[in-house]
Formats: structure tokens, sequence, C-alpha cells
């Protein structure tokens, strides 16, 4: 059996599949450049530092037998991708194009990749299924729906065979206390409240209350990060298995308002850290939900996490740790 290249693998999101794969019996190599990862997070298996974008590093990768490709590397800030949007094409486009090159040269048959709920971009639908047309709305959105489309035209055209994962808003940290988000310069919602609610920060700002939903404020679907790290497996083993390109919703069909998200950290914390109402921030959408039953019925997948206490009590838990 050959081994499982990670990319971004040092991570958040990569850290934690690549436990998960290590305790599944893999044999992983993890490449990151460390621009947001930490070496300590990778658990299991080897760890080459580089970037993805760098022959040399990839020719590395490979001189081992790769069997399957799981693709986390990537930038993932929505403001900043606004700003800087070449660096998103870049990171997220060009980088993708050269793995799935060399994957496809060393003829690799299964390739999973991290795109996001963000191609939905601004619908009038609050719950989006994988049928619903794409219109990315920033350049983050937009770099990952180019990879989702390279990757399937090379599928169609080759023995490659792919499952694109669409994450909707990662969250939480791994219940062994070792893996989580850290990362100065947080911009994530349940990133931000958890160091509001341990006193790093002194306040947060609701970007935006007049969008067109319960409460005004932003509505997301919050999905557990080990969850996600379930459907990563069960996704390689089924792209090893034989199985064909798929593409999936990874969210729970289950929305929450920033200010809910706020009300559970202060509840959690028993901190009631100081809130500002701030303008809507660019490139961002009012309500996205995941409709997720095609996931549930292919992988016979069980989510862990629905309850939004578990996912807000592992991210302040997280944080005070680090805190320390
Ligand atoms: C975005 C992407 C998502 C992607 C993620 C990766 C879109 C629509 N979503 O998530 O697909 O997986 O980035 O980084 O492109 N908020 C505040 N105050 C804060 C921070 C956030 O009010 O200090 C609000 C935002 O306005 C939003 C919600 O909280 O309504 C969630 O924001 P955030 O956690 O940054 O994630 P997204 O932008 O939804």
């Amino acid at each position: 059996m050959g081994k499982i290249l990670v990319t971004g693998g040092a991570g958040y999101i990569g850290s934690h599949v690549v436990k998960h794969l290590g305790q599944s019996g893999y044999e992983v190599i993890v490449v990151d450049n460390l621009s947001n990862g930490f070496k300590e997070a990778v658990k299991f298996g080897e760890f080459i530092e580089g970037d993805i974008g760098d022959d040399s590093v990839l020719d590395e990768a490979f001189k081992n037998e790769i069997e399957g490709v799981l693709h986390f590397a990537g930038s993932v800030v929505v403001p900043e991708s606004v700003e800087n949007p070449l660096k998103y094409y870049e990171n997220n486009t060009v980088n993708s194009f050269k793995l799935m090159k060399k994957c496809a040269e060393e003829n690799v048959k299964a390739f999973i990749f991290s795109s996001t709920a963000g191609v939905y971009g601004s619908t009038d639908k609050n719950i989006v299924s994988e049928i619903d047309p794409v219109s990315p709305i920033n350049p983050y959105a937009s770099s990952k729906l180019m990879s989702e489309d390279m990757l399937r035209d090379i599928s169609r055209a080759s023995d490659l065979r792919h499952v694109v994962f669409r994450y909707f808003n990662v969250a939480g940290a791994g219940s062994c206390g070792e893996l989580g988000l850290r990362g100065r310069n947080a911009t994530h919602l349940m990133k931000v409240c958890a160091e509001a609610a341990i006193k790093k920060r002194e306040y947060l700002s609701i970007f935006g209350t007049d969008y067109d939903t319960p409460d005004g404020t932003g509505v997301r679907d919050y999905i557990h990060v080990e969850d996600l790290a379930d459907i990563h497996v069960l996704g390689l083993k089924y792209l090893l298995a034989g199985g064909k390109s798929e593409l999936f919703n990874c969210g729970y069909s289950q929305g929450f308002s920033v200010k809910e998200v706020i009300k559970e950290f202060k509840n959690v914390s028993q901190n009631d850290f100081l809130v500002k109402e701030a303008p809507r921030r660019p490139g961002d959408v009012g309500c996205l939900i995941a409709e997720s039953s095609k996931l549930k019925d292919a992988f016979n997948w069980k989510p862990r996490f629905t309850d939004i206490s578990l996912i807000v009590r592992s991210a302040y838990e997280w944080e005070k740790k680090i805190m320390q």
C-alpha cells in the first residue's frame, strides 16, 4: 500500500485529519510551509517543510509511492483575499495546479480537495445543496472554485478520481487537547469570541446587524473540526475502494447567528465581554447553511458535535490552554 500525501497537514484542519488518518493506520507524509501551520501539530508520519509551489518539494514527497493526496494547503481569510487577490490565486489556484499536474504525472488515483461553501456566494437560498449554482463573491472563494474546476476536468480526462469537500464554517478543537486553531490576528468568529472570552482581547465587533436574518447578524453552519476529520477518512476510504468522483457539502444543515454564538461563549465562559456593532465586512454573505444529506447518505456519516455548546466549549478550552 502506498502512502498518503497531506499538504497543509500542519495547519488547523490538516493536523486533525493527519491524526485521524494515523489512527486509522494510514502512512502519512505531510508537506507544509509552516506559514500558518505548526510542526508540533503533526502527530503522525513524515514531515517535509516546504511549499507545494516549489517543484523540488513535490519531487521529494513523490520519491515515495503516493496512493492518495489530501490537499489542504492554502490561504483562507476572506477579507485578506479582497485586499490581496494575487496571494490567493497563487497559493490556492496556481499551487493546486502544480500539485494536480504532479499527481497526473505520477498516476495518483485518489485526490481529496478542501473547498469552501464560499463558492455559492450570495444566494437567496438559506440552505444550499451541491446542485445549486456557484457564484463566488470574493477572491478566496473564486480561487477555490478554479481549483475545483481543474480537478473536475483532469478527472474526466484521466484515471484520477477526486472528492471535493466544500467546508462550511469549521470550528472547535480536538478532544485530545493537543490540537486546535493557533495563530495571531484571528479573523474567524469562533476564534475571536474565544479570545474575548479568555480576556485576550478587550472586545469583539459584530460585522453587520442589518442582514436579512432573524436577528440581523450573519448566520453560518458551524462544523466541528473532528467531524470534518472523520469525513476525510471516510472520503479517502471511498476513493481508495474505487469510488467515483464526487462533491459534498460539509456542514450540519443548521445555522447559528453571530449573536447566538456570542451568547454561547458568554454562557460557557461566564464572561460578559464587550461586544460592539460594526458595518458589514467586505465579501461576507448574510446566511450560509449546508444541505448535507448527500454526505450523510453516501458515507453513512453520523456527526458527533451538532450541539453548538460542544463546539464552543472545545474552542474556549483550547484558547485557555494555549494562553498558559
Ligand atoms: C469564510 C468562508 C468559508 C470558509 C472560511 C475559511 C464565505 C462566505 N465563507 O467563512 O467558506 O470556510 O471563511 O476561512 O466566504 N464575524 C463577526 N465578527 C468577527 C468575525 C466574524 O461578526 O470578529 C461574522 C462574519 O461577518 C460572519 C460570521 O461572523 O457573519 C462568520 O465569519 P467567519 O468566522 O470569519 O467565517 P466566514 O467568513 O463565514
